[in-house]
């Protein structure tokens, strides 16, 4: 329903003018997608069977009606066209009434109502663990920690929510590389540099050895069913991984509510799977489970691989239905860049077949794509620039102009940790 002050007035007017129910006046009323259609719009569809007129014609009627009555002094003109009114705003008009508001309440403008704050969960950074924090995540953190920042300082309660991806097919490769390359003191002494090492060796020797992969896939699969082997160094990976993670998070300034990685919600999966099974949405291909989404134009997706091993989109259904159950939020809010956009498409698909109507509440906050020269960035082919690396080299730049610039300065380090922060 709109609800803002531009749409209040003009279904107030309505109402009266051409006398029907405020409610449903305000409920139909939408701001249109293209600018020359007006600032506001009612579909006339609504009222079409009642006065058994086309919606068209019945546009032109309200129309009539309408221009009997002086318009409020927020809209200029009203338009019909294809079943709709259009409403023109008095821009002028409006925005001295706008700033007036605004300096009114210099210090709550645009705050909810705190009785009963809505509630958004907001999403962002989500590194994948036991691969290096790139910069790739930087934005994410960035835009996901101001978005919260920003709700927060209208009134909404938020949830931070690091969807670590701590659980995948890339720790069966870790593994299998750990195994067949690593030492235990590299890991202990570099922990993030070292496994990242052997998931580019992993890689380069893929190539030339097919049955790396099906090793990987062997040791995933033992992860997923618990075994303990594979469990102590899946927790080893993490906790070592998760240090350092910390501290980059504390030196940005940057925190979260929950660490709820991928892994979090595998004990759910099983169920999940099965309701997707007995509502006919997943079907068997090849002894998998896919979703055909092609009547949507999404393409089909893939639920269990035939292994019975998860993927990323399963957990990701998984999280949502939790976070639902738990939190009842207003708003889920994603923020991971542009190429993931299709997933979210499908996420949300899955969610609306599943008969949940809150999936309308969530949204895929897109940024856009992280590459250097003509290579996007892979953390397979090692070609990834670490976010450690920006800041210290960011910090180390400032410190030089504040070498030439303020020699003189006290506090020359904690200066030159800020400048060089901010200007990342
Ligand atoms: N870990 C993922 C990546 O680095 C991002 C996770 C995004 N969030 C989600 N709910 N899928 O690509």
């Amino acid at each position: 329903m709109m609800t803002d002050d531009l749409s209040t007035t003009i279904a107030k007017f309505i109402s009266q003018v051409l006398k029907k129910d405020l409610n449903d006046v305000l409920r139909a009323i939408e701001i249109p997608t293209h600018h020359h259609q007006g600032d506001r719009a009612l579909p006339c569809f609504r009222w079409s069977k009642e006065a058994k007129k086309a919606p068209k014609i019945l546009a032109e009627v309200f129309k009539k009606e309408i221009e009997k009555s002086e318009l409020p002094e927020d809209v200029d003109r009203v338009e019909a066209l294809s079943g709709y009114l259009n409403f023109y705003a008095k821009t002028d008009v409006l925005t001295r009434k706008t700033l007036n508001q605004i300096l009114s309440k210099p210090t709550s403008y645009g705050f909810v109502d705190s009785k009963a704050p809505p509630l958004a969960i907001i999403e962002f950074s989500s590194p994948n663990i036991a691969k290096p924090f790139s910069i790739g995540h930087l934005r994410s953190t960035n835009i996901g920690a101001c978005l919260s920042r920003i709700f927060q300082a209208r009134g909404w309660k938020v949830v931070r929510i690091n969807h670590l991806g701590d659980w995948g097919t890339q720790f069966g490769k870790l593994m299998s590389a750990y195994r067949r390359w690593g030492k235990a003191e590299d890991l202990q002494e570099y922990p993030m540099d070292a496994l990242y090492k052997l998931y580019v060796k992993f890689h380069e020797q893929e190539v030339s050895d097919p049955t790396l992969i099906d090793e990987a896939r062997e040791w995933f699969s033992k992860l997923e069913k618990g075994d303990s082997d594979a469990k102590e160094l899946w927790e080893w990976f993490r906790e070592m991984t998760m240090k350092e993670l910390s501290r980059l998070y504390g030196r940005l300034g940057v925190e979260f509510d929950h660490f709820w990685g991928e892994s979090y919600y595998v004990h759910l999966l099983p169920e999940l799977v099965s309701d997707l099974e007995a509502q006919g949405i997943a079907k068997e291909s090849e002894r998998a489970l896919i979703v055909d989404l092609e009547p949507y134009n999404l393409h089909t997706c893939l639920i269990q691989k035939k292994d019975e091993s998860s993927l990323y989109m399963t957990r990701d259904l998984a999280a949502a239905i939790y976070r639902e159950e738990k939190f009842s939020f207003d708003q889920m809010l994603y923020v991971v860049g542009t190429p993931q956009k299709l997933h979210f498409q499908q996420l949300f698909k899955l969610l609306d077949l599943m008969g949940k109507p809150w999936h309308k509440k969530c949204e895929h906050i897109m940024f856009g794509h992280m590459a250097f020269g003509d290579e996007a960035m892979s953390t397979r082919k090692g070609n990834i620039v670490f976010l450690k690396d920006v800041i210290d080299k960011s910090v180390e730049m400032a410190r030089q102009t504040v070498e030439e610039k303020n020699p003189e300065l006290e506090n020359k380090d904690m200066v030159a940790e800020q400048v060089g922060l901010g200007a990342i």
